[in-house]
């Protein structure tokens, strides 16, 4: 198989890590991956706009994992300053997950949070009943910090949810 790469994502790539995000976490083409937010949330979970927005800021970027010339998988990395860094936005092409991409990807964004921005911890926030993504997540160093965030109801740039009681879990992991 052709060696994984992972490099920073660029403007040029933007329509790309759309279609593959969009892939991954919604509608019935993420349910050929082992984890989907399908049955939670329709719409779309990013847009190009926004997208431009994150790699146009110093503080954010998006590591995007290549085999070849095919884009398999991107990643966020964001500085929340004093020391934290923020994962997000993890994404695997849903026909290619199960094969070690996420785990390279994740690896690759704390890395990357520590060199970049000094972080010295990192959070992401996953939506509850995702439970084998939890456990993922937790063999991966990260845990539960108690904390929730609310779910942005009302905002279409989130995507269209499917149940009324939707928040974040917030989770940790040290980067040291
Ligand atoms: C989460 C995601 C990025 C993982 O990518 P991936 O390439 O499949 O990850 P890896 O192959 O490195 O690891 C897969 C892990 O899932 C486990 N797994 C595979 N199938 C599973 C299943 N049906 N149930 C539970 N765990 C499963 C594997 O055992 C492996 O665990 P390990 O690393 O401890 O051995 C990918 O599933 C994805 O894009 N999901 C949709 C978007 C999403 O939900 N992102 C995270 C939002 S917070």
């Amino acid at each position: 198989m052709t060696e994984l790469s992972i490099r920073e994502g660029t403007a040029a790539n933007v329509p790309a890590l759309h279609c593959l995000i969009e892939s991954a976490y919604r509608g019935e083409a993420s349910r050929a991956g082992w984890t989907t937010e399908a049955d939670l949330l329709d719409g779309q979970r990013t847009d190009p706009d926004d997208l431009a927005d994150i790699l146009a800021d110093p503080k954010q970027a998006l590591l995007s994992a290549w085999r070849g010339e095919g884009l398999v998988g991107c990643v966020l990395i964001a500085d929340r300053g004093e020391g934290t860094g923020y994962l997000g936005m993890l994404s695997v092409s849903p026909t290619l997950q199960n094969g070690g991409v996420g785990r390279a990807l994740v690896e690759a964004a704390h890395a990357e949070l520590a060199r970049r921005f000094g972080a010295l911890r990192v959070r992401i926030s996953v939506l509850p009943r995702r439970d084998t993504l939890i456990a993922w997540y937790e063999r991966l160093g990260y845990a539960c910090t108690g904390e929730t965030l609310p779910f942005p109801y009302g905002d279409p740039r989130f995507g269209l949810p499917k149940r009324d009681d939707l928040f974040f879990l917030v989770l940790e992991r040290p980067l040291q």
